[in-house]
């Protein structure tokens, strides 16, 4: 996993016994998940950034059930599978990451999220090409033009690092929610239901192509309910005895994802 470089200095890691050192002595154990805490004490906001354990186990409950699998089955259409380097961000605990690898079968694969308990979560389907850090994707730990192809599901980014990362001829691929994402259970919750905002093209990029996938999804009542509305930004919004009633019913709702391919603009 050569792309890796020291988040105090920059320079490149190298492994060794424990982990990864640069040249500078700077030294980060191997978790014994098997993944790398690259984020420097100075960069958290909080004691635990990003998403909650809770949270994370909620996702990975839902995606594991094959929900949303359609929309590995889309980036796998627009991702070459010879790629050489694939670098997911806010990969949270690796469902996408995974599926990704799996596609790319000659590909070192990198999976970033900023909540060590998402990469405690992904590492344990640790692969000898497939690396999980924890960092933050305003400051990758990750070499200049080292990336044949960024994903981003649904997690922040700043743009000036994904420019700097990805190679020349890279490709950057946004996934956003689409205008009827999960809309019958929007509709639910809110009186006046405000669009999702249209993917905003990053700096220093330029579209490539631009696809939308739906596909319904029924969700049985009790556990799998419960996680898709753990998932969802908005199930807090409901009162606990509202909740439990969309629990208790179950879902039928439409997924609708927006995917953003970018390419590096010339003219920046
Ligand atoms: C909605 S989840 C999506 C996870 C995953 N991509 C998926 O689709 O299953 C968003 C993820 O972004 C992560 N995240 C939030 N801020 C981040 C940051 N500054 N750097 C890296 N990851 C971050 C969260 O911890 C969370 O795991
Ligand atoms: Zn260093």
């Amino acid at each position: 996993m050569k792309a890796l470089i020291c988040p105090l200095c920059a320079l490149p890691l190298s492994e060794n016994p424990q982990g990864l050192a640069c040249s500078n002595r700077h030294q980060f154990d191997r978790a014994k998940e098997g993944y790398f805490n690259l984020l420097p004490v100075h960069y958290k906001n909080s004691r635990e950034p990003g998403d909650a354990r809770q949270q994370l186990i909620a996702r990975r409950e839902f995606l594991t059930a094959g929900y949303f699998l359609p929309l590995a089955d889309a980036l796998k259409k627009i991702i070459s599978s010879d790629v050489g380097t694939l670098l997911d961000i806010g990969c949270g605990e690796g469902y996408f990451t995974r599926l990704l690898h799996e596609h790319c079968a000659s590909a070192d694969v990198y999976g970033l999220d900023i909540s060590k308990a998402g990469i405690r979560l992904a590492a344990k389907h640790n692969k000898q090409s497939l690396a999980y850090v924890v960092a933050s994707s305003h400051s990758l730990p990750l070499a200049d033009a080292s990336m044949d192809v960024i994903t981003r599901i649904y997690a922040p980014s700043k743009d000036e690092e994904l420019f700097r990362v990805l190679n020349p001829s890279g490709k950057l691929i946004i996934v956003t929610p689409g205008e009827q994402h999960l809309l019958a259970l929007r509709q639910k919750i809110y009186q006046t239901i405000r669009p999702h905002p249209k993917p905003v093209e990053p700096q220093g990029f330029k579209s490539f192509r631009q696809d939308s996938v739906s596909f319904s999804v029924a969700v049985p009542s009790g556990d799998l309910a419960a996680a898709l509305l753990a998932m969802t930004p908005f199930a807090w919004k409901l009162n606990p005895e509202r909740l439990q009633l969309f629990i208790n019913e179950g879902l039928v709702d439409t997924a609708h994802f927006q995917i953003s391919v970018y390419e590096k603009s010339p003219y920046e």
